[in-house]
């Protein structure tokens, strides 16, 4: 409407429901961290976080929404590294990937897992290496769309095995799950969040973690550099996003309850058993998130640019 929002009673905020957007499907691993941020943060707030989801477009979709909702405070966004590599990886969007939002914190960053279907025929990432080097685009590889973690994870995968498979994208990756449960795609890269109840009951099969180091909910699954691919490692960092022009004094609010959120027993127990844990206090701030973003979105642009071929 191009109405400028009214000026907020900031002392007052927030005097009503605020509506969180997840840019994926519900179940995956971003709604996952958001559902468990939002119920924390709506405590320390005194009101209702509505998280809705709206996938799409590797999360481009849902960040549009918000860097077009009123800067009230009403509306945020909780999204992911995609939105450090949607600069890189768009040349055109309705909105603009930068400029379009004010950071309010870091929340968690999530290692991620190479699956596959539970009979794919490979025990290894070495054996699982040498199915796709032979299967090539025979293989169906599940994402979330151009954007999304899962996509960027297979970017260095293929460039790593410097070879292309058929990517297949849903709205996020809770639906890419069900389709590898079911068997009908072959692997998915995806955030701990998402896959380590699966590993451990045995539903899909497990190649690597994308960490430095294991990872003690899922103690035997060996690191990428232990199986032999050690430029394979990605962490998926979440922050916490409202429109440009919000006001300060509602960011600030908002930070001060993450921080509060991110202190939270069952948030924090949660995110232990999924695999994650809380940033520290201090990069839950407008100011530290910010710097982070810019700093990531520097530091994969020209890795995108040169597995570009492996981008689509
Ligand atoms: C992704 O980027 O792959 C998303 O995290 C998927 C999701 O959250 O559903």
């Amino acid at each position: 409407t191009g109405l400028a929002a009214a000026p907020v009673a900031a002392q007052q905020y927030p005097a009503r429901p605020i509506t969180m957007i997840v840019p994926f499907a519900a179940g995956g691993p971003t709604d996952t961290v958001a559902r468990l941020a939002a119920e924390a943060m709506g405590r320390d707030l005194g009101q209702t976080i509505v998280v809705e989801n709206a996938g799409g477009a590797g999360g481009t979709i849902g960040a549009q929404r918000v860097a077009q909702a009123r800067p009230d405070g009403y509306t945020l966004l909780l999204h992911h590294i995609g939105m450090s590599t949607a600069p890189t990886l768009y040349r055109r969007l309705a909105y603009d990937p930068v400029g379009g939002f004010e950071t309010v914190g870091l929340v968690t960053e999530v290692p991620m897992t190479l699956v596959a279907r539970k009979d794919f025929p490979a025990n290894t990432l070495a054996e699982a290496i040498a199915v796709i080097r032979r299967d090539k685009e025979k293989l169906n590889y599940a994402n979330a769309g151009i954007g999304a973690a899962s996509h960027l994870c297979g970017l260095l995968l293929m460039k790593a095995v410097d070879t292309p498979m058929t990517t297949v994208p849903f709205r996020g990756t809770a639906p890419a799950m069900q389709e590898l449960l079911a068997g009908r795609v072959d692997l998915l890269c995806d955030q701990t969040t998402n896959t380590t109840e699966q590993i451990n009951s045995g539903a899909v099969k497990v190649f690597s973690v994308t960490t430095p180091q294991r990872l003690s909910p899922l103690p035997n699954v060996p690191t990428s550099a232990e199986g032999g691919l050690p430029e394979f490692q990605i962490t998926v960092w979440h922050g916490l996003y409202a429109p440009k022009g919000t006001p300060a004094a509602v960011t600030q609010r908002l930070s001060q309850a993450l921080q509060v959120a991110l202190r939270d027993p069952k948030l924090v127990a949660r995110f232990a058993e999924l695999g994650t844990a809380p940033v520290a206090q201090e990069m839950a701030t407008p100011d530290a998130h910010r710097r982070f973003w810019q700093a990531d979105t520097a530091k994969w642009r020209p890795i995108i640019q040169a597995a570009g071929q492996y981008a689509d």
